[in-house]
């Protein structure tokens, strides 16, 4: 089988990361090869970029820098691990990919869709994304679950004007990303797994 990548999307809080670990724990069970990371992050370097981006000391941070240090991440990420494991017939599944950065530094931080895409063209050097699954929530209830779990980043502590054009963004994410299936976060935990393992059930056949 070709190696696919997966990328799961949607608001902080949304319950990506849960979700992606039942995933882990279904194809493992059923002997997929499959490997599971993050953005930013997922290799020595991008951790050390994640860390720089999310650091609440970092306030004086442009949005331009930001977003370019988004992308350097990504390009080390792909370059290190991603387009490897595709190319052995993998399956990877990326906690946030290219949409996040068209949402949140393309629209919420008003830098451009068009933009964030030419950077992250470079970035990506040509790789494709085969699914993207948005769990949709709505901002306020992402943030509430969220500061339950631990103290805010500095993106989390954006302020909610930001993240109230993050949740419209990704309302409007299937009019600039293709494969893109939405999938209703208010439900339960078993739920939301079901559905998405039925969409990525779709694409490996
Ligand atoms: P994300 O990775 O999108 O930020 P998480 O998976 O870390 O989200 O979930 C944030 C919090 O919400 C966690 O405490 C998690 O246990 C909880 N959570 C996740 N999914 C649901 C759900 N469907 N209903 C209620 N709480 C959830
Ligand atoms: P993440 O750890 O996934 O946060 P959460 O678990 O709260 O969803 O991502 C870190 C933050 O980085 C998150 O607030 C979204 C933001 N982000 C961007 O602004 N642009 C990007 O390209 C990516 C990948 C993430």
């Amino acid at each position: 089988m070709k190696g696919k990548l997966i990328a799961i999307e949607g608001p902080d809080g949304s319950g990506k990361t849960t979700q992606i670990e039942l995933l882990k724990e279904y194809f493992l069970k059923n002997n997929y090869e499959i490997i599971c990371t993050r953005e930013p992050g997922g290799t020595d370097i991008s951790e050390k970029i994640r860390d720089i981006i999310l650091d609440n000391n970092n306030s004086k941070m442009s949005s331009m820098c930001e977003s370019l240090l988004y992308a350097a991440s990504r390009a080390q990420l792909v370059n290190e691990v991603i387009k490897p494991a595709i190319l052995e017939g993998k399956v990877v599944i990326c906690d946030r990919f290219i949409t996040s950065s068209i949402v949140y530094q393309g629209i919420a931080r008003n830098l451009g869709i068009e933009r964030i895409k030419g950077i992250n063209e470079c970035a990506v050097d040509g790789l494709k994304v085969d699914l993207t699954i948005l769990i949709s929530l709505d901002y306020e209830e992402g943030l509430k679950r969220k500061a339950k779990q631990k103290k805010l980043d500095r993106l989390e502590s954006s302020g909610s004007e930001f993240h109230k054009k993050v949740f419209e963004g990704y309302m409007s994410a299937p009019m600039f990303c293709d494969d893109i299936k939405v999938i209703d976060g208010n439900r339960s935990i078993s739920d939301i797994h079901n559905d998405i393992l039925s969409e990525i059930k779709k694409i490996l056949v």
